[in-house]
């Protein structure tokens, strides 16, 4: 009896099963019902007495051995069958991982305000959600004044005082409440104007507005500064022009246009053959602007301009559709890259 358990037990421990098959087979034959285990604890009424304790021994390692080789083996074939499992074949091409980038409005106003830092500018932000206040009565708008009619604001229903700002310039209020000068900040951000959508116009694009209040600030101050920018972001070929123009909180006020940096001022589609294209506003900060946020118009002069993003970003890239800035079609955020 023992010889014959010992062979057993020397099958069990060489035992070794390639597929489920044969370790079911191994399994029945050891374990099952009429397998060999629980023959051989039948047959242990014909063990003498005396060895009886030892041949139980070596029955329960018998039943051990084998219960725990189909266990060790069944983990393996399972490991096994996950490790041959197609979403593991070295052999499949990768799966890429889609890099986003940058979407182009963000370029722009990063590449803004980087030259703007080069002058000392800092950036400031202001709510997008502002009172008739801060975005039009401080900056000497006049009650009557068209701006401030439906058709250009957005006002909220329940309370006719709070609009969606219609520019960044109430931003300027903001600051010269919070601050006194020297001053020197721009602040970019969200604007929302009630107009029909189309290439050209959006209800909501975005502005940086540009402050400097300080003592003896003048226009020529105000235009070297903006020739900077136009060099540095255009290119250095780039010239500048003002042409009159009215905002209530500036006085003087000028609309400045660059050099068309496509066709160098000869003349093509984009500047619509005059040479020039028109950027942005700006002027002389209005002495009631000063005296409405407390600053003392006596002693401090300043300037402010304000540009379109959106504007300048189709220029530089010649995008002719404002909507595709709103559509975020990766496959025209993708076509945009920058150092910042
Ligand atoms: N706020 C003006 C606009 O939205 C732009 C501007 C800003 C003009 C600052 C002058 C000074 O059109």
């Amino acid at each position: 009896m023992k010889e014959k358990i010992n062979k057993y037990l020397e099958e069990i421990n060489s035992f070794i099963a390639e597929t489920p098959d044969q370790l079911e087979a191994f399994r029945i034959k050891y374990l099952s019902k009429k397998g060999i285990v629980t023959g051989l604890f039948a047959e242990m009424k014909d063990v003498a007495p005396e060895l009886r304790r030892e041949v139980g021994l070596l029955l329960n390692d018998v039943k051990n051995k084998a219960q725990d080789k189909v266990s060790s083996i069944k983990d393996n074939l399972a490991q096994k069958e996950t490790s041959t499992d197609k979403s593991t074949d070295l052999t499949l091409p990768a799966n890429f991982l889609n890099i986003g980038s940058r979407h182009p409005l963000s370029i722009v106003r990063n590449d803004i305000i980087e030259i703007f830092s080069r002058l000392g500018f800092t950036v400031e932000v202001g709510p997008e959600i502002e009172d008739d206040w801060h975005n039009f009565t401080a900056l000497n708008f006049h009650e009557e004044h068209p701006a401030r009619d439906m058709q250009d604001t957005f006002f909220i229903e329940k309370n006719p005082d709070i609009v969606l700002r219609t520019h960044t310039s109430s931003v300027q209020i903001r600051v010269m409440q919070n601050e006194q000068p020297p001053i020197r900040s721009i602040f970019p951000g969200r604007v929302f104007r009630n107009e029909a959508i189309s290439a050209r116009a959006h209800c909501i694009f975005h502005q940086i507005e540009g402050l400097y209040i300080d003592e003896n600030v003048s226009f020529a101050d105000l235009k070297q500064t903006l020739y900077y920018f136009a060099t540095e972001f255009f290119g250095t070929d780039t010239k500048i022009r003002f042409r009159p123009s009215y905002f209530p909180f500036t006085e003087p006020s000028a609309e400045m246009d660059i050099s068309c940096f496509i066709c160098g001022g000869s003349g093509c589609k984009v500047c619509k053959h005059t040479g020039w294209v028109e950027i942005l506003g700006c002027g002389m900060v209005d002495p009631n602007v000063l005296e409405n946020c407390d600053i003392d118009s006596e002693k401090y002069t300043g300037f402010a301009f304000g540009m379109g993003i959106e504007r300048v970003a189709m220029l530089k890239y010649q995008i002719d559709d404002i909507r595709l800035f709103f559509e975020n079609d990766a496959r025209f955020l993708k076509q945009f890259t920058s150092a910042t």
